[in-house]
């Protein structure tokens, strides 16, 4: 089969991340030149514009030498001493984040994992580099903690686009069914679900449910909700929402990059489209996707999921190749592509200064915090599937 050049444009080339330890050159794809802080959230309520008008305004790190790095690193190991603190850090993070992370006795892993290290450790003070849900679901899960993120702006096209006084509405229109949330939702929608469920466990939630003779009601990610349906059979009445990122990846796109590897295994996240699942080898979460990397024979991947993954991919199994998978088509931003642009602005620079001042504390108000607990435990102590 022919291959278009356009859709291979900028893909096809495995990414190489230095390993944790030695001087961490991310890749420039990762910084994208600073604009103006975000202003007021804003005012049209289509969630496609509210989504592009954030990346429009959304702040990002700079670039910076490997001194200031260093320089940056020193402060940041003393300040987590100084506070009593430890960092938990999403994949899709810097990998400067995720190599101080683990170099200093903190954690990278994917959100359920996330929540049950930050939940577990005897620090007073939490630092959760990803973006805002996960440091909302340290805070409910461990109230006596303080929890800090480099930056509070850091928040997800789902959370987003799935506004809690009309998710309210949506449950209202149908108390016969549990309700189950994925956890890239604020609080407050927390609070009004029976069930939180992060990647890694949503199958086998929605499996027991069904077992249980129970119908359903998914919020917000569609693409996720529908790989579940057809997987499950389960009823389930889905709320439009969707991640930016995984959304761009394209069946088209990937069935020419598979073309020219031909031995690569495509593994994929369950928030990308059904037609991209369709044809990938291995779905999962982030550590599903990791571990997959790690027992599968393949020795070449093509990996549809956030690049920031590469790292902990290329510090796992080092001997084996990965590649990203294309994004492209209507609509696609580049400012999202396969790089999720509010990881992106997780930084050593606010990483130190929310340690320093305290700045970027999460707070959730007490009695939202009892209500989302209740979902939040049920996930917590759901077995592992
Ligand atoms: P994981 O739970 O797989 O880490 O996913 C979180 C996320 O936000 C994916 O986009
Ligand atoms: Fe949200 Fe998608 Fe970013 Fe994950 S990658 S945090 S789902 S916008």
């Amino acid at each position: 089969m022919g291959v278009p050049k356009r859709d291979l444009k900028g893909f096809g080339t495995p990414i190489k991340y230095p390993s944790a330890g030695r001087a961490v050159v991310p890749s420039p794809s990762l910084f994208i030149e600073p604009v103006a802080p975000m202003a007021a959230t804003p005012s049209n309520s289509n969630p496609r514009d509210i989504v592009r008008q954030y990346l429009d305004q959304a702040w990002r790190p700079q670039h910076l030498s490997a001194d200031q790095a260093g320089a940056l690193r020193q402060r940041i190991i003393r300040l987590l001493e100084r506070e009593n603190a430890v960092m938990v850090a999403h994949y899709y993070t810097d990998p400067s984040l995720q190599a101080l992370a683990e170099e200093t006795g903190g954690f990278v892993g994917d959100s359920l994992e996330m929540a049950r290290f930050g939940n577990r450790h005897p620090a007073q003070t939490l630092v959760v580099c990803g973006v805002r849900f996960m440091g909302e679901t340290a805070k409910i899960l461990s109230p006596e903690k303080r929890v800090l993120m480099p930056t509070l702006e850091a928040t997800c096209s789902l959370d987003i686009g799935c506004p809690v006084d009309q998710f309210s509405a949506f449950c209202d229109a149908h108390p016969e069914r549990t309700v189950v949330v994925y956890a890239n939702t604020s609080a407050a929608v927390k609070a009004r679900a029976d069930w939180v469920v992060t990647s890694s466990i949503a199958l086998a939630v929605v499996e027991h449910l069904m077992d249980e003779g129970k119908t359903i009601l998914w919020a917000p990610d569609k693409h996720l909700g529908d790989y579940i349906q057809r997987r499950t059979g389960a009823d389930m009445l889905m709320w439009d929402g969707s991640c930016i990122v995984h959304e761009e990846f394209k069946a088209r796109g990937l069935l020419s990059l598979k073309a020219v590897h031909p031995e690569a295994a495509i593994l994929a996240h369950p928030e990308s489209p059904a037609p991209v699942l369709d044809i990938a080898d291995f779905i999962g979460s982030t550590s599903q996707i990791i571990n997959a990397a790690k027992t599968r024979p393949e020795r070449q991947f093509i990996v549809a999921t956030d690049q920031g993954i590469f790292y902990k991919l290329q510090q796992t199994v080092p001997d084996k190749e990965f590649i990203i998978a294309p994004t492209a088509g209507e609509g696609a931003t580049c400012r999202s592509c396969a790089n999720c642009p509010w990881m992106g602005m997780n930084s050593l620079e606010n990483l130190a200064e929310a340690l320093e001042h305290g700045a970027s504390e999460i707070t959730v108000p007490p009695e939202l915090a009892r209500r989302a607990l209740i979902p939040l435990e049920r996930m917590l102590s759901f077995p592992r599937p």
